[in-house]
């Protein structure tokens, strides 16, 4: 196969990588791969399909000169200095128009600043979130590209082809300008944060509080799997129930230490949505109770001085089962609402245009946050791809509406006893907040102006107003 010319090339063999290079090859790509690492290229060669044309090189100029014009290269390395690292090597190899896309989560301030660049030079930049893991790569991710929308005709047919399909349809689409993809897919993350901190309170309550064993515990999040729960969070957490340990006779989730890590990717999205204006306390509360987790050694001394003994929930397993499972319902679906309304606000404010409805339509196969609730919020969308925040559409408030009970009431016990339901307040809190006509705001309003003399709005008439207050 030495004159062939490829279709694609990937820098990066990690798993990533290759997986999605030899997906792009099961779907009749010829596809090339470049990694310094010469196991990796091999490796990549190896794994692929009998009949497929996949070719693994060691350095990158073997690798642009076997692609055919415009060049279509996507790299897979960490996010930060090795992205920049990667294109300085490789805009002395490209032409004019090649497309170069990076595939990783970047932060999306740094891919606007490499779209301007690379568009100096005459080159096309894509920011391109993929979700689904390396399983997902391997079998069909969600795909989330934005950027320049002259150069994603040219890379569409691939990423449609190698995307998961959901009823016929491909989970990818452009889905705006400049860093939208890495913004979208920053966002995505957030709500996985979110939701992932929202499954492990329910859990905590089920294992700690009503003392579930793991096999019961497997057959809870498999009877909510097959009921509105549905999701990709879900259903993997059934299985991790189940999982053996191989170094002792117990369960490997009780053998894991409860410190969680992070990439840092939830945390940018409630960086900028503290910078944007918008509310999203769930993925707030899901990134500083990552951040507690870690402080291991400093719990273990406040459970002593504090006598923390785990309590009972007195209420029937059944019951409480119920109940939490409208309480997770309800809190996963302000979870979505909280990072689709700030997708929303950042459409206009960072000039993205984002398309909503095709954001949550791209959601529905293939990526982490997946879930039978992206059907109803793509109808939503489909209806108002305006909507401000998904709150406000009458299905999902009637779905709203017919949860908050129980809702209250997972809440009620757990603080209780005692249990941290950081997350599930946190969506209640903004519930209730949102659905209120009325704030206690204007005596924020009235000390501002008093202490600051900052000036206040009036209920009766338009304009801005301060008052000499009067001390006692
Ligand atoms: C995905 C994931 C993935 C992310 C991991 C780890 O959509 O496939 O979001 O991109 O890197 O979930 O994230 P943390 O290490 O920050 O938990």
């Amino acid at each position: 196969m030495e004159n062939q010319l490829f279709d694609f090339g990937m820098i990066g063999l990690g798993v990533m990588g290759r997986n999605l290079l030899l997906n792009m090859a099961d779907h009749g790509f010829p596809v090339i791969g470049f990694d310094k690492d010469n196991q990796k290229s091999a490796a990549l060669e190896a794994a692929a399909t009998p009949g497929t044309t996949v070719k693994g090189v060691n350095t990158l100029a073997e690798m642009v000169s076997q692609l055919k014009a415009p060049r279509k290269i996507m790299m897979l390395v960490p996010a930060g200095k090795p992205v920049d690292e990667v294109i300085a090597e490789l805009l002395p190899l490209l032409s004019q128009g090649d497309i170069v896309i990076d595939g990783g989560n970047s932060h999306y301030t740094d891919t606007l600043r490499r779209v301007t660049y690379l568009k100096e030079k005459g080159l096309h930049f894509m920011g391109v979130g993929i979700s689904g893991g390396e399983h997902g790569a391997r079998t069909g991710p969600s795909i989330m590209p934005g950027g320049d929308p002259q150069a994603y005709p040219q890379v569409q047919p691939i990423l449609e082809a190698v995307a998961a399909k959901v009823n016929g349809s491909s989970c990818v689409a452009h889905l705006g300008k400049g860093a939208a993809g890495h913004y979208v897919k920053m966002v995505h993350n957030g709500i996985e944060y979110a939701i992932m901190q929202l499954i492990s309170e329910s859990y905590d309550l089920m294992h700690r509080g009503l003392g579930l064993s793991n096999d019961e515990l497997h057959k809870v999040y498999r009877n909510w799997n097959e009921g509105e729960l549905q999701s990709f969070l879900i259903d993997i957490t059934r299985d991790i129930f189940l999982q053996p340990d191989d170094k002792t006779p117990a369960r490997l989730v009780d053998m894991i230490l409860d410190k969680a890590g992070s990439k840092g990717t939830g945390k940018w999205t409630s960086q900028d949505a503290m910078d944007l204006g918008v509310p999203v306390p769930v993925i707030d509360m899901a990134v500083a109770s990552r951040d507690l987790s870690s402080f291991k050694e400093e719990r273990i001394q406040a459970a002593a001085l504090y006598k923390t003994v785990p309590a009972a929930i007195e209420v029937a397993r059944e019951v409480f089962i119920q109940q939490l499972q409208d309480a997770l319902y309800f809190a996963t679906i302000i979870c979505y609402a909280q990072g689709l309304a700030m997708l929303h606000r950042a459409s206009s404010e960072l000039d993205m245009e984002i398309p909503l409805p095709e954001v949550v339509r791209v959601w529905r196969g293939g990526c982490i946050i997946r879930s039978s609730l992206l059907e109803t919020f793509h109808k939503a969308y489909l209806e108002n791809p305006q909507l401000p925040n998904l709150l406000l559409d009458p299905s999902i408030a009637q779905l709203l509406q017919s949860k908050r009970q129980h809702m209250r009431n997972v809440i009620m016990h757990a603080t209780q006893t005692g249990y941290p339901v950081a997350g599930l307040m946190a969506a209640l809190a903004y519930f209730d907040a949102y659905r209120s006509d009325r704030l206690p705001t204007n005596l924020i309003q009235a000390q501002r102006d008093f202490f600051g003399a900052h000036t206040y709005q009036r209920t009766d008439m338009p304009g801005s107003f301060h008052t000499v207050w009067q001390t006692t």
